[in-house]
C-alpha cells in the first residue's frame, strides 16, 4: 500500500522515525516543495524521496504534513491529482470539511500527533466524518507511536493544545523552574530541572495514583513544598495557564479565519 507524504518537517520526521523498525516503510514515499528536507528526511528514516508527485502513481494514502498556512499552495501542488486516495492531515486549525473543499477531495482523517510518537509515548489524536471505515486503520498504526484515540472534530480542536503544544508548555515550565535557583551553573541547574521533569514522567507512567494524591506523597503540613504551591495558588497560577490556552484558542481560530479569507 502506497503512502506519498507531502511535507517533511518536524512532525513526519518524529513519524517516521517513531515507526521505523516498528512497520515496513518500503512503500512510502515522501515529497517537498524545496526537495532539501524531503531527500535529507528519505535517508534518515529509510524511506523513498521523490522530487515530483508524478513519480508516484495511485497511493493508497497521501499525508499532509505542512503548515496549516500552506494549505492553498499545496491545493495548487494537488491540482486535484489522486482522487481515490484517502488523504491523512496533520494541519491543525483547519476543519475537515475546509480542508476537503480547498483541497477537492472526498475521503480525509485529521489527525493530531504530538512530537513524543518519535519515542512511541506519543499521543495521536484522530477524528473523521468522510473516512469512517479508514480511521481505524489510521488508529492502529499511530497505536505503534503510543496512545492513539478517536475523537469528534470539536474534541480534536480543543485537545491540540494539551497534546500538541503540551510537550512545549511542559518544556516551559521547566526552564521558568529551573531559573529560579542560583546554585551551580544555568546548564546544571537547567539539567536537573530536566531530570526531575522525565523522572516524573516515569514515575506517572508506573502508578496509577491521581495528581493530587502525588502532590500529596511530595508535600508535607506546614512542609516547604506546600509553601510553594499555596503561594502559587494565592498567585492564580491557574488563571495564568487558562488565559495562555485561551489565547492559543484564539490563534487557532484566527489562522483558521485568516485561511477562509485568502
Ligand atoms: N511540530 C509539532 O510539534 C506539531 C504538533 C502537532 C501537529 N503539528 C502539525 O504538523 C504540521 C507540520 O508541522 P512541522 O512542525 O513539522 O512544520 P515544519 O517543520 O515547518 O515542516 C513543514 C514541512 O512542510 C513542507 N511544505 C511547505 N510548503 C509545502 C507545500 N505547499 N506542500 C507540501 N509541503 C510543504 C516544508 O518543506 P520545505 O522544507 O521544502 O519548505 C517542510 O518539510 C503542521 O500542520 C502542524 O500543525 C506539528
Amino acid at each position: 500500500m502506497k503512502v506519498l507524504i507531502l511535507g517533511a518537517g518536524k512532525m513526519v520526521e518524529a513519524i517516521l522515525l517513531g515507526l521505523q523498525n516498528e512497520t515496513d516503510l518500503s512503500q512510502y514515499y515522501v515529497y517537498s516543495p524545496s526537495g532539501k528536507s524531503a531527500e535529507l528526511l528519505s535517508k534518515k528514516a529509510g524511506v523513498h524521496f521523490v522530487s515530483s508527485l508524478d513519480e508516484v502513481k495511485d497511493p493508497a494514502w497521501v499525508w499532509l504534513g505542512c503548515k496549516p498556512q500552506q494549505l492553498n499552495d499545496l491545493a495548487k501542488l494537488l491540482n486535484g491529482k489522486f482522487p481515490q486516495a484517502t488523504f491523512l492531515s496533520m494541519l491543525a486549525a483547519i476543519s475537515e470539511s475546509e480542508q476537503r473543499k480547498i483541497l477537492g477531495v472526498s475521503k480525509l482523517v485529521r489527525i493530531m500527533p504530538n512530537l513524543i510518537v518519535r519515542f512511541k509515548k506519543g499521543i495521536t489524536l484522530i477524528s473523521s466524518q468522510s473516512a469512517t471505515e479508514e480511521i481505524k486503520h489510521v488508529q492502529n498504526l499511530f497505536s505503534l507511536l503510543g496512545l492513539a484515540q478517536i475523537v469528534t472534530e470539536s474534541e480534536l480542536e480543543e485537545l491540540t493544545l494539551l497534546t500538541g503544544s503540551g510537550p512545549a508548555l511542559f518544556y516551559e515550565f521547566t526552564k521558568h523552574l529551573a531559573a529560579s535557583f542560583t546554585s551551580l551553573s544555568e546548564l546544571e541547574r537547567e539539567n536537573l530541572a530536566r531530570m526531575v521533569l522525565s523522572g516524573s514522567g516515569v514515575s506517572l507512567d508506573s502508578t496509577s495514583l491521581g495528581l493530587d494524591d502525588l502532590i500529596g506523597q511530595v508535600t508535607s503540613k506546614a512542609g516547604v513544598t506546600i509553601a510553594v504551591l499555596q503561594e502559587w495558588r494565592r498567585l492564580k497560577l491557574n488563571d495564568l495557564i487558562h488565559d495562555g490556552i485561551d489565547a492559543g484558542k484564539k490563534r487557532s481560530a484566527e489562522i483558521s479565519q485568516n485561511l477562509r479569507g485568502s
